[in-house]
């Protein structure tokens, strides 16, 4: 009874909890049709508890920021062929958006708008012109209608990250249908969520090829992303209708194979990444961080060269809006001085990861740092600062071996000097006798 009842009372507290953190989206729409027909799309986000203000991208009353707060905290862009926003956004207002931690998901179609286009080479990415479409002679859908651009996408030519892209074993192929994108490969950032396959190139379909393509092979991409450097997070695909009620219904055969998938994999994939990038998934954040001497429970105002220091910090992993304690083997922790002096992984212990070891002999001021940097995952960083100074002269040994020859010379002069004052003092020269 009890159980049942704190069981809905976590429900309840869970619920408001999940609503109030995911807040306001802003999903700006070329025409407010795309809400129909991308509604399976949206109703799954609103059931997550996302609060959707559908607009027009050039409504002129657009505005992201009101009194110095910005009123959203997502912004869904499914308006591919907008030229300029209205109102108040702009290219420079979206990366603002996104340098105080917005996450953006953008969508666009074959046909995209200098905004779009804009916003996405700040991000590191570039689309194709307009009108190219990703063609696949070899990968495309039996619903295609000649052009080959109805593509098939492979899952397997997925990212290598569940908190991205969900179970890639259990996905069906993806229909994709839109332009293509290629990214900076010096950007760090930026992360190649779906490649298009070897076949696959990027041109306009109903035009002759007389150029090198934009985008040939597994450059193509067909889904990419950037994580910045504050843990936003932006998505970028080449195709509106990857998220459409069609595509999430239809049934996927690739030409030339009996292979007939009774639903595509869209929907799930269009799930596992509006996760990620609202941050529902792939979120960590670290909790109590604690050190002190082994054997001791406080942290101690310095610690002394040669010290065994027992180290531990708390990180939890969001999962279906709840915060609980991460798992992994491969949390690392460094003690920095410049450079780091002890490098060590940290062992889970009950809900911590526990770090021993000894302070090198070596003093001056250092720092624990937690740096933990996976894919899919945020960015977790955390350092505390310590000193360590040198053993006070009370704290050295007392006899040491290297030092028994000083000992010696020492004591050996002593006694010489006994000696030699008694024979100074009391051995008596015939020739000093007075006659
Ligand atoms: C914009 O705001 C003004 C004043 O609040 C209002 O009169 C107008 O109808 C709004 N326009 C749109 C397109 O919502
Ligand atoms: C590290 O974590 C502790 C405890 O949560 C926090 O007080 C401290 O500000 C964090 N340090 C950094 C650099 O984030």
């Amino acid at each position: 009874m009890t159980s049942t009842l704190s069981l809905s009372l976590l429900a309840i507290v869970s619920f408001f909890g999940s609503a109030l953190c995911y807040g306001e989206t802003l999903v700006l729409v070329d025409n407010l049709a795309t809400r129909e027909t991308h509604s399976l799309f949206f109703k799954a986000l609103q059931e997550r508890g996302f609060q959707l203000a559908f607009k027009t991208a050039d409504d002129p009353n657009l505005t992201l920021i009101k009194y110095g707060e910005y009123l959203y905290k997502h912004l869904i862009l499914f308006s591919p062929s907008v030229e300029e926003f209205g109102g108040s956004i702009s290219v420079q207002s979206l990366t603002d958006f996104v340098d105080n931690g917005g996450n953006v998901l953008v969508a666009t179609s074959s046909d995209v708008g200098d905004a779009i286009r804009e916003f996405a080479a700040e991000c590191g990415l570039e689309f194709d012109e307009a009108g190219s479409y990703v063609i696949d002679h070899l990968n495309y859908d039996v619903k295609d209608e000649g052009q080959h651009s109805l593509v098939v996408a492979n899952p397997e030519n997925l990212i290598n990250a569940p908190a991205i892209v969900g179970n890639k074993q259990t996905l069906n192929p993806i229909l994709f249908e839109g332009t293509g994108i290629i990214s900076d490969q010096n950007n760090p950032l930026v992360l190649d969520i779906l490649m298009a396959s070897s076949t696959a190139y990027s041109y306009n379909p109903s035009k002759k090829i007389t150029e090198y393509p934009h985008a040939v092979g597994k450059n193509t991409l067909l889904i990419s992303a950037l994580q910045a450097r504050n843990n936003a997070r932006v998505l970028f695909t080449g195709s509106l209708s990857l998220f459409s009620d069609k595509f999430f219904r239809s049934g996927v055969q690739k030409v030339g194979s009996t292979n007939q998938f009774e639903k595509s994999g869209n929907e799930a994939l269009a799930t596992a990444l509006s996760k990620w990038v609202f941050k529902e998934e792939g979120v960590l954040r670290v909790g109590i961080v604690e050190h002190h001497i082994a054997g001791e429970k406080e942290a101690p105002a310095f610690y002394t060269i040669m010290d065994d220091v027992v180290y531990s910090i708390e990180i939890e992993k969001l999962q279906n809006g709840v915060w609980v304690p991460y798992e992994a083997d491969d949390v690392q922790l460094e003690f920095v001085r410049i450079d780091p002096f002890v490098r060590t992984s940290l062992k889970k212990e009950g809900k911590k990861f526990v770090a021993k070891f000894r302070i090198p002999d070596v003093y001056g001021v250092f720092k624990f740092v937690v740096d933990y940097h996976r894919l899919g995952l945020t960015h977790l960083y955390n350092s505390t600062q310590v000193s360590v100074r040198p053993l006070q002269h009370t704290q050295y040994e007392r006899f040491i071996r290297s030092a028994y020859p000083y000992y010696f010379s020492a004591f050996s002069m002593m006694l010489g000097v006994f000696i030699f004052s008694c024979v100074f003092l009391y051995h008596k020269d015939g020739k000093d006798k007075p006659e």
